[in-house]
């Protein structure tokens, strides 16, 4: 399966500005690495303010003004300049957002999935696709002349996802998408996700609810405090999770409700609380005197990755 999205030492940050004029930077995403073929779906699972969103919108070139990127973002291998991204956003690259509030509230529905086409005949054309999206996900004609405060929430997130279909997109970054929702609209959402992947779509799933990433990824990337610790497979969360290779992750499989709530202790350590070392090792049970100095990089051992010393050859 052709890759559709390479993440290669991304790192994202902000000059923040201290007593006086000190300036320091804060690096939110350090050294994120990870990719995605085509009909698969990769969850980045990580608690609120890891930097989930900003991944998405380093993808879309569209990061805040004062926030710096380095690294590499590659679509079908191809690497992309911020004008790249421009180009083939909302057409090959697609976002979902988290909510109806993206939408122009006062545009109606079918108005704002068809977009500014040139001529009449390209609105004809599209006009006729929206209809047959809109058909297969279960909205009916009236829905087109509503407008977003008129939709109920399973509604609004089949509006947002079929709209995002309606470029024929090789890859979809669905950032957030399951909070707030009731248990069917859940379940239907991730439908929606499994309906791309049989469809050769590559999505990013941004999360931070594990039972959702658990129940539709192929594999998931661990984020933890802006490292991606791990990109596990998601049959590795079973049993003792035994197959899990880092203890983060472990620890998080273990405090899942059916396997017995055991509470990791200690905090996740903020952007810039981490000088030097392991980001996991103040709770790490595992840790040895290498891991309070050195920081681990991310190494591959066949196709899952792993950023922790144990793992190195001869470790
Ligand atoms: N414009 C900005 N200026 C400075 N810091 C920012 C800005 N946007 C985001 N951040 C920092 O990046 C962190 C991660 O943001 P975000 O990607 O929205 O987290 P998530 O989506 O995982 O909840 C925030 O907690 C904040 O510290
Ligand atoms: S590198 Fe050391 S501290 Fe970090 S997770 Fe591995 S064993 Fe624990
Ligand atoms: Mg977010």
């Amino acid at each position: 399966m052709e890759k559709v999205l390479d993440v290669e030492n991304v790192s994202i940050s902000f000059i923040q500005y201290t007593k006086g004029l000190n300036q320091r930077e804060l690096k939110v995403i350090t050294d994120l690495t990870l990719d995605i073929s085509e009909g698969e779906i990769l969850a980045v699972l990580g608690s609120s303010g890891s930097g989930k969103s900003l991944l998405a919108h380093a993808i879309f070139g569209i990061l805040p003004d004062n926030a710096n990127l380095n690294g590499k973002i590659k679509f079908k291998g191809k690497t992309l300049s911020q004008e790249d991204k421009e180009e083939i956003r909302g057409k090959d690259i697609v976002l979902v957002p988290q909510s109806v509030n993206y939408l122009d509230p006062l545009m109606k529905i079918s108005d704002q999935a068809i977009g500014l086409t040139q001529s009449d005949e390209e609105k004809k054309q599209k006009k006729i696709k929206q209809r047959e999206i809109f058909e297969h996900y279960n909205l009916g004609p009236e829905v087109d002349e509503m407008y977003p405060f008129q939709l109920s929430g399973g509604m609004a997130r089949r509006v947002l996802v079929s709209t995002a279909l309606l470029s024929d997109p090789k890859l979809v970054v669905a950032d957030e998408p399951t909070p707030g929702l009731d248990e069917k609209t859940v379940e239907e959402t991730l439908n929606h996700f499994r309906h791309m992947k049989e469809d050769g779509i590559g999505v990013l799933l941004i999360t931070h609810d594990i039972h959702a990433a658990l129940e539709v990824a192929d594999r998931i990337g661990i984020f933890y405090s802006g490292y991606v610790i791990e990109i596990a497979k998601v049959e590795d969360f079973s049993g003792d999770g035994e197959n899990l290779l880092h203890p983060y992750t472990k620890a998080l499989y273990k405090a899942l409700p059916a396997n017995g709530f055991e509470i990791i202790k200690g905090h996740q350590p903020l952007h810039g609380e981490i000088q030097q070392g392991c980001p996991y090792y103040d709770r790490c049970e595992m840790r040895f005197g290498r891991c309070k100095e050195e920081r681990p990089e991310l190494i591959s051992l066949g196709e899952k990755r792993v950023r922790c010393f144990k793992y190195e050859e001869g470790a």
